[in-house]
């Protein structure tokens, strides 16, 4: 196992779109196993592979208490949402110590692939519809800050920019 480097935005390549995984194999396996371990040693509650720069669909979600109820989604695809929406204040290993408000279906309904390579269906509401719609997201090139008013997303990029030269001057 291994801790992977997590891409941080505005970082171009957490703008891929990721390609559906065509085997369940020992190579997935051991991708799944990597991103388990980074996500609970960041700690983090979700990990999409995008965000460790492999671009296929895999994502890693823990939301327990204990951190120790590993859902793994491969090839995931949201079935149904709910008309009801949500609004939660999200965070994301990729853009640290930013919290914002996001608005997202309360419930959705998922089909995935888990690690013996069988298809499943979720129902999922609560936090880990939220935590599934957000990695999900990734997939598709996505960032959270994305939803948020342009303004936002202009002076976030200003100061993360500034943090990483910053970072770099000091490495
Ligand atoms: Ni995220």
């Amino acid at each position: 196992m291994a801790i992977l480097p997590i891409l941080h935005y505005p970082d171009a390549r957490l703008h891929t779109r990721a390609k559906p995984v065509a085997e369940v194999d020992e190579r997935i396996r051991q991708l799944v196993a990597d991103m388990a371990e980074t996500m609970y040693a960041a700690p983090g509650i979700g990990l999409a592979a995008t965000q460790v720069d492999v671009h296929e669909r895999v994502v890693v979600i823990d939301v327990s208490e204990d951190a120790n109820d590993l859902l793994v989604l491969i090839n995931p695809e949201i079935l149904w949402r709910s008309e009801e929406r949500v609004v939660y204040e999200e965070g994301c290993l990729s853009v640290p110590d930013v919290y914002d408000k996001v608005e997202r279906a309360s419930q959705v309904r998922v089909k995935a692939l888990d690690i013996n390579g069988q298809e499943r269906e979720i129902e999922a509401d609560g936090l880990l519809a939220i935590c599934i719609q957000h990695e999900i997201d990734h997939l598709d090139g996505k960032v959270f800050v994305e939803y948020l008013s342009p303004l936002k997303q202009s002076r976030l990029k200003t100061r993360l920019r500034k943090q990483e030269r910053l970072a770099k001057a000091v490495a």
